[in-house]
């Protein structure tokens, strides 16, 4: 194999980066050259390639965001848009793709693969919602930005006796809910997989109020409730002096944290061992502290749990 290429796709997740700094140093340290698609998928079609050298990937490391930039595209779903892309990457002398990404990108990686054309997912998105992996790029920092912003929003619930609600990312999985809850010793922690009761909650907010609990920290995942919705039907339940804050994009972008620059040095590392040996078609991730991968087709075809006990241990540890 003498060139592959690398792209990012869907939303920007910090290490993003660092990944492809990987990709480009390893690729040059074993001779083979690597092709950027700027605009993720998008810049299959458009042909935005352009070839990177070690030194145009510096002072990369510690950069959120993504160099490559990147773009959620609907229309790669269709097939006639994907073997377009596929042409235009054989054209360009490129033998193999790297895409890093979350779950809808992995999809795009499995279509590209399965009509033929090698490719190897590398799992970056901040909601950790890819099946394999136990962890994603992107993910640790995310929740420590969420948990820093809640350790700040406590000192005013704290000052003014006052309840909050902090809504996070994570589209339709409660990851980054659970772990910023836990971190940040939230009260209650609604996610998605775990219906909620309204009335448990007042329930639970009355019995602190009771116990002269000043303040109540909720963190709710953006795919369980939104904020304002949960803060009317806690209002007209009861009177409960109440602020809600949406963390939103705050939780994407910054420095990535040592774990996600680490990770995604030996993510894309692998990316390329996989490629160059000539086994294509897996996402690269991480499993009980070891890199390893699973095939694209799993990975995007399984569903990734939450851990249950954290929910229940939030649960204990709230008094
Ligand atoms: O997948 C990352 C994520 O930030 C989700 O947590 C969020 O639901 C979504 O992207 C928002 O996407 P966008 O702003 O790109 O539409």
């Amino acid at each position: 194999m003498k060139r592959v290429a690398v792209l990012t796709s869907g939303g920007d997740a910090p290490g993003m980066n660092a990944a492809v700094r990987s990709v480009v140093r390893i690729g040059n340290a074993r001779g083979i050259e690597v092709i950027g698609v700027y605009y993720g998928f998008k810049g299959l079609r458009d042909k935005n390639f352009r070839l990177l050298l070690p030194r145009d990937v510096s002072g990369l490391l510690e950069k959120g965001g993504t160099m490559l930039m990147t773009s959620r595209d609907e229309d790669f779903k269709e097939d006639s848009y994907q073997y377009m892309a596929i042409d235009n990457l054989k054209k360009e002398g490129v033998e193999g793709l790297i895409v890093i990404g979350g779950n809808g990108s992995q999809t795009g990686s499995l279509s590209l693969h399965c009509k033929g054309f090698p490719t190897m997912g590398v799992a970056s998105t901040i909601d950790n919602d890819i099946w394999g992996t136990d962890y994603t790029i992107g993910f640790d920092t995310a929740v420590n930005t969420a948990v820093q912003a809640i350790d700040k929003i406590r000192d005013t619930a704290t000052s003014h006796a006052r309840s909050f609600i902090i809504e996070v990312m994570g589209r339709d999985k409660g990851f980054i809910a659970l772990d910023a809850g836990l971190a940040s010793g939230a009260d209650i922690v609604l996610v998605p997989e775990v219906k909620f009761d309204i009335e448990k909650i007042i329930e639970n907010i009355k019995s602190g109020v009771a116990k002269k609990k000043m303040h109540h920290m909720i963190v709710c995942a953006e795919g369980a409730v939104h904020a304002q919705n949960l803060e009317q039907m806690i209002k007209s339940r009861i009177d409960l002096e109440i602020r809600i804050s949406v963390l939103g994009y705050i939780q994407r972008g910054g420095s990535p944290s040592r774990f996600d620059r680490i990770i995604a040095t030996l993510f894309a590392e692998e990316a390329m061992n996989e490629l160059i040996g000539g086994r294509a078609g897996k996402v690269i991730g991480i499993k009980d502290n070891k890199i390893t991968h699973v095939t694209l087709n799993d990975a995007v075809h399984n569903e990734k749990q939450i851990n249950y006990d954290l929910y229940r241990i939030i649960e204990e540890v709230s008094v």
